[in-house]
């Protein structure tokens, strides 16, 4: 790994920060093959920066640099946008099961959460989300979702951006999206529509314990998250984002690992008949048609530990690709907890 130039260099903190940010946006609607192109491109600093792709390809997304925030992580942001624009008055909209963080941040506000089941093909469901309230502060879609590993359509969250209520935010997690083809959402952010995404250095990067993330939406936007708190950054942080964006083929790499690995889970799952929810991430949904939370149980009898079931889902469990030998130690202990027999029901 090269060593982080950026405290030496003369490229401030705050403008390395933002060229971050700019390469975690760019990288996802890239193709494999222009990711070092991309990436030593944005690490450059703005003056040495080429203009043209060598190859010829058009130009990547950048978004200016006042229409970046960057965090200790993308939580914070998530919570400061719920905070900031959901209220008493002011419902919180989202998929059920998705990632619960911003609801818990909602009913600290003391916002009414309104959730709607995914789609028959596990897609937020735009159309009863959009129609939820008439005075929704906050419509969260998270994509890929969470825990499902599943997308919804770009056209789908173009759509919501439209026709959602006046004077409420769209806010996109793409936490996970290095580990899809999807394509993002920061153009939305570019035509100045009332979207805001996150994106955050803790899961592909591998950085959670570190802390960065990024908030992409309009300055105006973005300014009514400053009152929740500043975003004050571990150097340990910026010195290891700048590490990781210097590796031009680190995302590319870790996706294909985490798919190669998912893609065998897979084909294990579906070669024993069990039914699954299949998944463009790093985690993804078995249906064990028992109570989940029996199966985790005994699974970590066998020292193998899952993840956990979501309420509106009690006989799914979520579960994280691992690495290659850690997902033998899951097939085997799967196995053999779904060979037993399901507990009996308790009697009424
Ligand atoms: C969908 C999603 N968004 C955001 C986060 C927050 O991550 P962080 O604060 O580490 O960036 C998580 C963490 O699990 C997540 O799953």
């Amino acid at each position: 790994m090269s060593s982080p130039s950026f405290l030496s260099s003369g490229t401030s903190r705050r403008s390395f920060l933002r060229t971050a940010g700019l390469t975690a946006a760019a990288m996802p609607i890239m193709t494999e093959g222009r990711l070092a192109w991309a990436a030593q491109q944005q690490t450059q600093t703005r003056r040495q920066r080429p203009v043209a792709d060598p190859n010829g390809a058009p130009p990547v997304m950048s978004v200016p640099e006042d229409h970046i925030a960057v965090y200790a992580g993308s939580s914070e942001p998530l919570h400061f946008t719920v905070l900031a624009f959901s209220s008493d008055s002011k419902p919180y909209v989202t998929a059920d099961p998705s990632y619960e963080a911003g609801m818990w941040a909602a009913q600290a506000a003391g916002a009414k959460v309104s959730k709607w089941p995914l789609t028959e093909t596990y897609a937020h469901d735009v159309k009863a989300m959009v129609a939820a309230s008439p005075t929704a502060g906050v419509i969260y879609i998270c994509n890929p979702n969470n825990p499902t590993g599943t997308l919804t359509p770009k056209e789908d969250i173009v759509w919501a951006a439209k026709n959602k209520p006046a004077g409420s935010v769209l806010l996109v997690d793409e936490a996970y999206i290095h580990l899809s083809e999807a394509p993002s959402c920061i153009d939305l952010v570019q035509q100045g529509q009332d979207v805001i995404v996150l994106r955050t250095f803790s899961k592909v990067y591998g950085m959670a314990g570190i802390r960065c993330g990024v908030a992409f939406g309009r300055p105006d936007l973005l300014a009514k998250l400053q009152r929740y708190g500043m975003n004050p950054l571990p150097v340990t942080a910026v010195n290891a984002a700048t590490a990781s964006l210097s590796e031009s083929d680190l995302v590319a790499t870790r996706r294909k690992i985490i798919a190669d690995t998912r893609t065998s889970t897979f084909k294990w799952l579906d070669a024993k008949g069990y039914k699954f929810i299949p998944s463009v991430s790093n985690c993804f949904m078995i249906d064990t048609g028992r109570p989940g939370k029996e199966v985790i149980a005994a699974m970590q009898q066998r020292n193998v530990f899952i993840g956990r079931t979501w309420p509106i889902w009690p006989n799914h469990v979520r579960v994280s690709v691992g690495t290659p030998a850690e997902m033998a130690a899951f097939q085997t202990a799967f196995e053999a907890v779904m060979s037993a027999p399901a507990a009996k029901p308790a009697s009424a």
